[in-house]
């Protein structure tokens, strides 16, 4: 029998993701049953809303400068063997063109916290690329910034920021990062992004060293509060040059349930199948996207640049062209009955404000 992914094998029971209690049973559950019925559950309220569509977005990582810490992240600015790039404007502007050719119309401009990017440098940045591509999303991944800057870039033309939160447990982000980065900043940067009228990812680690069943609840609670258009989920994977080298990576399954838990929390989210998922495990994107994930990142940075932005060990993806990673993501999801949708996917339901 071909297995259908509108038809799960197993019926999902209706699964009260209001309650904190049934959260955390689903957590910490070790039934492979019952995660497979949670994962169905989930399929089927993505499919509501989404169908088999599955929107790929072209991410461009412009710069590995950080001036921040992170213990877990390998372009942290203690790393001394990172290897530094920072592209150029032209640089930026061939990706998205190439990006355009492939048939994206989303861009994803992710970074470190680089001080050489100044709200200047990003505002020519975003008004050069909206310029060129007016009808494009264009999604900023740059870190804690003020909300002054925050309202400059959106007035540049930025439709979208990606911010994951990490950990929604004050103690535990104290634990992952030093004490000059604090969670309650990290929030009210999420609000304010919210506020100014970007469409706002956060998300969180799974996995990451001494993450507590009760912090993952956590993490679901404050999404369940902040509502946020986007929520990315991906497993911790050690980096070799950091403090974290010797903890174990997350697990596969608790990241699936977590995606999962999150679909059924906020049914009209966005949640991509990561590139961390895709690094664990050899089908784990396309296992993400059958427990309730619908957008994928395939990486449009240039070559030579891709294996220099190494967050974490082993980063897939990382010797193909662009045009190779978007063919393969294609034919990998339509293996497993998905349908890629290449127009810009904006969250279902959501009206435009006017601007850009
Ligand atoms: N393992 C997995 N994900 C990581 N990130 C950073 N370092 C790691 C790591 N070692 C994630 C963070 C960040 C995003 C861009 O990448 O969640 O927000
Ligand atoms: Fe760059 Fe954490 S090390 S944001």
């Amino acid at each position: 029998m071909i297995t259908d992914i509108r038809t799960p094998v197993i019926e999902a029971p209706p699964i009260d993701a209001g309650s904190d209690a049934v959260l955390l049973h689903y957590i910490t559950t070790k039934d492979p049953r019952e995660a497979e019925s949670l994962f169905a559950a989930a399929r089927k309220v993505r499919e509501r809303y989404y169908g088999v569509d599955v929107y790929f977005r072209g991410l461009i990582e412009f710069t590995n400068y950080c001036k921040n810490d992170c213990y877990y992240c390998g372009i942290r600015r203690s790393n001394t063997r990172a290897e530094r790039y920072r592209l150029s404007l032209q640089e930026i502007l061939e990706c998205c063109r190439m990006g355009d050719r492939l048939g994206f119309r989303t861009f994803v401009l992710q970074g470190g916290e680089d001080p050489w990017f100044t709200d200047e440098r990003i505002t020519e940045m975003v008004e050069a690329v909206r310029l060129e591509f007016p009808d494009h999303a264009i999604t900023l991944s740059i870190g804690e910034r003020s909300r002054k800057s925050y309202e400059r870039f959106f007035r540049a033309g930025a439709n979208r920021y990606l911010l994951r939160h990490e950990t929604a447990c004050g103690e535990h982000y104290r634990k992952l990062h030093p004490r000059e980065m604090s969670l309650g900043e990290r929030k009210q940067c999420l609000r304010d992004l919210k506020d100014i009228g970007y469409q706002v990812g956060a998300g969180f680690m799974v996995g990451t060293p001494f993450q507590t069943p009760e912090n993952l609840l956590e993490d679901l609670r404050f999404i369940r509060e902040l509502e946020p258009h986007m929520v990315g989920i991906g497993p911790f994977i050690p980096q070799q040059d950091t403090p974290f080298r010797d903890f174990p990576p997350g697990g596969l399954e608790l990241t699936l349930r977590m995606l999962a838990l999150t679909r059924l929390i906020l049914p009209r989210v966005l949640i991509p199948a990561t590139t961390a998922l895709g690094t664990i495990s050899p089908a784990g994107r396309e296992r993400g996207l059958l427990a309730g994930a619908n957008v994928v990142m395939p990486n449009l940075s240039p070559r030579e640049v891709r294996k220099l932005y190494a967050l974490y060990d082993n980063k897939i993806c990382t010797g193909d062209e662009a045009a190779e990673c978007r063919r393969c993501m294609e034919g990998r999801i339509r293996l497993f009955g998905f349908i890629p949708n290449m127009t810009r996917g904006d969250v279902a339901g959501w009206q435009s404000s006017g601007t850009p």
